[in-house]
């Protein structure tokens, strides 16, 4: 219920804060993901350990955890978008799949399902990469060192 509800307060927020106040200039330094997809590939490991050890309700929880987790700080995540313009409706849908797969998977060990946790498992790689495909390098052509 708390995650829900940082995650509401987090969506609110972005809408209401204007954009143009974060990004001044318009150069980045740092995506603000980096951070982010570090703890999100660990998540990824040890829900496959758990799927390994049929640990469920280990793999539920962490499963919420990817569907819950924190984006980067406000401030560098509206200017990530900013550089993505248009783009940024894309980059914001492909967020939504990883979560929406997240919470597929959590049901899936819910139920202890085995074959169905392995296919939900393959499903959230899959709408990681499908990100990283087009986005991960284009995020790292923005930054200026
Ligand atoms: C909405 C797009 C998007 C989604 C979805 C996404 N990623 Fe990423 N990921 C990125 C971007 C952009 C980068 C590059 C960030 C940078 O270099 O600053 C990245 C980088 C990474 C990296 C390399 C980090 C580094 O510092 O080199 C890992 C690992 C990673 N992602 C894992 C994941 C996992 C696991 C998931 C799914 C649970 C996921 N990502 C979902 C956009 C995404």
């Amino acid at each position: 219920m708390i995650k829900i509800k940082t995650a509401l307060i987090g969506m609110l927020l972005f809408i209401l804060v204007p954009p143009t106040q974060a990004s001044e200039k318009g150069i980045i330094t740092e995506s603000g993901y980096s951070e982010v997809m570090l703890d999100l590939v660990n998540n990824m490991q040890n829900i496959l350990f758990g799927i390994m050890i049929e640990d469920y309700g280990q793999v539920s929880n962490i499963a919420e955890d990817i569907a819950y987790h924190p984006g980067p700080e406000l401030e560098k995540r509206i200017a990530l978008l900013n550089k993505l313009k248009l783009e940024a409706m894309t980059f914001k849908l492909h967020e939504d799949r990883v979560r929406q797969n997240a919470l597929k998977l959590m049901k899936a060990a819910d139920k202890a399902d085995r074959t169905g946790t392995l296919k939900q498992y393959a499903n959230l790689a899959r709408s990681c990469t499908e990100c990283h495909i087009t986005y991960r390098e284009k995020v790292r052509s923005f930054i200026k060192k």
